[in-house]
Parts: structure tokens; C-alpha cells; sequence
């Protein structure tokens, strides 16, 4: 119960889905949490706060409230993210494109900038960015979100590399298929193709996801940056 004693995590897209299971888990395992989304909260839970992920000046308010009343920052959970646009590339206007990758790429860069001043104070920091197995391999259709989980998959590797001899860690995780409120609001046909391409023949759930995220925002961890985790009941392994 107490693997993230200590510990001063902020975490994204918190309001529902997996954001928000990352959030109970690390609660439950003893880390000051703060809940962010662009959602207002009122929950007791945690310490909520209200973040666009795509707004410089939001990441600013929040780092800078965090900081003033817990002190610092010791995990980041770049979790906030959108579908948004199940269209092909030639498909995909110049708009939905540029909302897409503000949310799931430039979100998490603008995150990691954040952060990076308080992990550098203590020498000590664990970033995980939300890629999907999408970032990995192809697929057809949804090609910005494509685009920005194959961004953030490598942008990990790269920040991972930089700030490694400042023992500041960033890794990437690549979900399959999840049960959450953006995998329930699909077409039910599109999921079930999914499923059916799925070794483990099922959904993941939000917990075990959020138990990777544990692993990489823990201590047990202290060796791993720059690793993609693929929590995906075996879609890739194929
Ligand atoms: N569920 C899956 O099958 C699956 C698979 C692979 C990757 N992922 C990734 O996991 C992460 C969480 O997905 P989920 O399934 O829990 O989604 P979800 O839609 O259920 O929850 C996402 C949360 O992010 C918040 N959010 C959206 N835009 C935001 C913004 N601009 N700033 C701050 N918060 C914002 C939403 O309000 C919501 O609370 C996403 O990055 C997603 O791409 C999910």
C-alpha cells in the first residue's frame, strides 16, 4: 500500500477512464495525487485541478500551484488524449489534424517542459507518456492519432536520452484495447473487429493499465527510460 509513499504525482486526462484509475491506484499506494483535466471536477478525492493539456499558460497555473502547495513534482503522467478523427489521412482536414496532434503530442511536450525544472531541483523524476499500440504499427483510418501516438513514442525516447544523466526517466506505454468511456462510445463493430484480432480474445481494463503505470512511476523501476510497455493482451506479439 505505500509503493509511491511520498511521491507527488500529476496526472492528465484524470477525470474518467484510465486517467482516472492511475489516479486511485497511485492514491492507494500512498502518492499525493493531482487529478488535472479540461473537465471541471468537483471530487473530494484528489486534488483537482483544471488543465487544457494543449494550453501553454494552463500547464504554467498548474505546475506553479502544485509546486506552492506540495512543493514539487515527482511523477507525470501524460495521460489526456482524444481520437477526435477516425478518418483516413486524404480524409482528415487541416484543423482536425492540428486539434489532434495539440492534444496528444504537443499536450505531452508541453507537460514534460512543465515538470522538467522540479525533476532537475531533486535530480529525480518519472515521466510516462500515453502512446497506444497505434503508435507502434498501422492501422487504417484515425491517421492523426496515428501520427501523434507514433510522435509520442519516439519523443519519449529522445527526452529519455536527454535528461537520463539527471536521472530523470521517461517511458512510454501502448495500450490496446481498454474499457473506457472513449473505447464504449465507438461503433460497437469496430471494437468487436479489435476483439476478434486479440490473442487474449478480450478488452483490457483501466486497472491494468494503471498497474504499469504504477511499476514505471515506482521506484522498482529505477533502471527503465526510454522502454515502450505494450499492454495489449498479445495484439502486437503477432
Ligand atoms: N482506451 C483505449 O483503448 C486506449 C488505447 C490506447 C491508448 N489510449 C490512450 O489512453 C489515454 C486515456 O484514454 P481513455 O480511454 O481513458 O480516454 P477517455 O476519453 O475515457 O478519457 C480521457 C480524458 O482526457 C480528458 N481530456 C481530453 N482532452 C483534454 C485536454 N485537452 N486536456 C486535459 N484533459 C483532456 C477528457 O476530459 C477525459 O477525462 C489516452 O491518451 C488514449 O489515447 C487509450
Amino acid at each position: 500500500m505505500d509503493r509511491l509513499r511520498d511521491k507527488v504525482a500529476l496526472i492528465t486526462g484524470a477525470a474518467q477512464g484510465i486517467g482516472l484509475t492511475v489516479a486511485q491506484t497511485f492514491a492507494r499506494e500512498g502518492a499525493t495525487v493531482i487529478a488535472a483535466d479540461i473537465k471541471a471536477s468537483d471530487s473530494k478525492e484528489f486534488d483537482v485541478q483544471q488543465l487544457d493539456v494543449s494550453s501553454p499558460a494552463d500547464w504554467s497555473r498548474v505546475v506553479e500551484s502544485v509546486i506552492a502547495k506540495h512543493g514539487r513534482i515527482d511523477v507525470l503522467v501524460n495521460n489526456a488524449g482524444i481520437v477526435y478523427c477516425y478518418e483516413t489521412l486524404d480524409g482528415t482536414d487541416l484543423d482536425s489534424w492540428q486539434k489532434v496532434l495539440s492534444v496528444n503530442l504537443t499536450g505531452s511536450f508541453l507537460g514534460i517542459q512543465a515538470v522538467l525544472p522540479s525533476m532537475r531541483g531533486m535530480r529525480k523524476g518519472s515521466i510516462i507518456n500515453f502512446s497506444s499500440m497505434w503508435g507502434i504499427v498501422g492501422t487504417a483510418g484515425a491517421a492523426a492519432y496515428a501520427a501523434a501516438k507514433g510522435g509520442v513514442r519516439n519523443m519519449t525516447k529522445n527526452a529519455a536520452v536527454t535528461y537520463a544523466p539527471e536521472n530523470i526517466r521517461v517511458n512510454s506505454v501502448h495500450p490496446g484495447l481498454i474499457r473506457t468511456p472513449l473505447v464504449t462510445s465507438q461503433p460497437d463493430d469496430l471494437n468487436a473487429e479489435i476483439i476478434a484480432k486479440t490473442p487474449m480474445g478480450r478488452m483490457g481494463t483501466p486497472e491494468e493499465v494503471a498497474n504499469v503505470c504504477l511499476f514505471l512511476a515506482s521506484d522498482e523501476s529505477s533502471f527503465m527510460t526510454g522502454a515502450e510497455l505494450v499492454i495489449d493482451g498479445g495484439y502486437l506479439a503477432q
